[in-house]
């Protein structure tokens, strides 16, 4: 069996529902359930007796010791983490608490488990942590896109907490030699992505006839993979990637995130015409801009191709077409996230921008 860590919220719910589609292998699934989990994008798996949901932090490294002996996991993969930007800038302190001192805990928690293992269970042993391009810092429009060994330079505080771990994880196979794998890959999209983040946020204002905020000029380029993408990248690598090894995840699909929007808007024309027959486009308001935004990043996926012949499926015109579709079918996995905790977000994040 394997552990995954904050498989209750966007990737990690989409990974473990696809793990589980593909194979018997079971998972526990530790999950803080902070703002950003939701058990009910886990709701197609209940009574399925190989999903085994834990309430719990990584940084609390004696619940995940105990579960380690208890459980014996051939692999650990972490997706917990605190991951909007936006957030991150409002309030920092939880992103160290977690990326930080919880990633540390839970490093230590499978130090000691793994040296406790023996032959080919210590061995075949594997933690793999995903983590993001934006370690990488910004890129200006003509420079190559991020590759391994591009330096890191992060620049807002989550990029910076994340860093900070896939630092220490390094930290722990160079001194260690604590078997891991690390993922650093481009933005996701697709379903059950919390609409705080650019594309469900579009989807779900545009339908509800609210603005569609813009930072900025709107030209900042993100580099666009869908999420399932992601997580079948995610398994590749933990079935052949080299220990120590990191693998830059992407789709090469770099976007202005103004054509983002004219895209989602332009799709929710096509796919469900507003009555008033004016065009979903017609709300789009440019705000202030992120301090500190990143201009651009770009991911170099050539040696996840290469070494793991690993591709994505989804072209951006694919993927984009089959999240709105989500979006619009799942309405009411929509309205249950709405709760007054996020209103309060967007109330906090738009109001005070112009
Ligand atoms: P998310 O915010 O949607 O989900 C994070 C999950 O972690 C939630 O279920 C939350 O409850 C849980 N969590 C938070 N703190 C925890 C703690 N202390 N202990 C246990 N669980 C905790 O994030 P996501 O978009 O699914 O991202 C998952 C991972 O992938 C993160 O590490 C993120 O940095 C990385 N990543 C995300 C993207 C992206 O575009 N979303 C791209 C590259 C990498
Ligand atoms: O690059 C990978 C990263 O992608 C992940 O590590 C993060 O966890 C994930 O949240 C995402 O970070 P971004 O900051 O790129 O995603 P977000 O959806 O918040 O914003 C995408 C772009 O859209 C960014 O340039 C900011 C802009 N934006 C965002 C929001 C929420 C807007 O213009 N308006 C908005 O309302």
């Amino acid at each position: 069996m394997i552990f995954v860590t904050g498989g209750a919220g966007f990737i990690g719910a989409n990974f473990v529902l696809d793990w589980l589609a593909e194979n018997d292998e079971s998972i526990v699934n530790i999950d803080k359930l902070t703002y950003a989990g939701n058990l009910e994008s886990l709701s197609s798996l209940q009574g399925d007796n190989r999903h085994i949901f834990v309430q719990g932090d990584i940084g609390d490294a004696s619940l995940i010791s105990e579960l380690l002996e208890k459980h014996q996991p051939r692999a650990v993969i972490n997706f917990a983490a605190e991951s909007h930007v936006d957030r991150s800038i409002h309030g920092p302190e939880a992103f160290i608490q977690t990326n930080v001192v919880g990633t540390f805990h839970l490093l230590e928690a499978i130090r000691a488990y793994w040296n406790k293992l023996d032959g080919n269970s210590k061995q075949n042993f594997r933690l793999l942590h995903v983590s993001t391009d934006e370690v990488y810092g910004s890129l200006a429009k003509d420079e190559p896109a991020f590759t391994e060994t591009h330096q890191y330079e992060p620049n807002s505080p989550y990029s910076a907490s994340k860093a900070a771990s896939d630092h220490l994880v390094h930290s722990y196979h160079h001194t260690y030699g604590l078997p891991v794998l690390t993922t650093n890959c481009s933005n996701n999209y697709g379903p059950y992505h919390f609409p705080e983040k650019l594309i469900p946020l579009i989807i779900v204002n545009a339908l509800a006839g609210k603005s569609l905020p813009v930072y900025g000029d709107g030209q900042q380029i993100r580099d666009w993979l869908y999420v399932k993408d992601h997580c079948s990248a995610i398994r590749r690598v933990l079935a052949a990637g080299t220990s120590g090894e990191t693998y830059n995840v992407g789709g090469w699909n770099e976007k202005p995130n103004l054509e983002i929007v004219h895209t989602v808007c332009s799709l929710l024309d096509e796919l469900r015409p507003r009555a008033d027959k004016q065009g979903y486009a017609e709300p789009i308001s440019f705000v202030t801009d992120r301090l500190g935004h990143d201009r651009r990043y770009a991911i170099d996926a050539r040696k996840i191709e290469r070494e793991l012949d690993w591709k994505p499926v989804e072209t951006f015109d694919t993927g984009i077409r089959k999240t709105v579709q989500w979006y619009l079918d799942n309405q009411d996995w929509v309205a249950n996230v709405q709760s007054g905790a996020y209103r309060d977000w967007v109330e906090k994040n738009y109001q005070e921008r112009s």
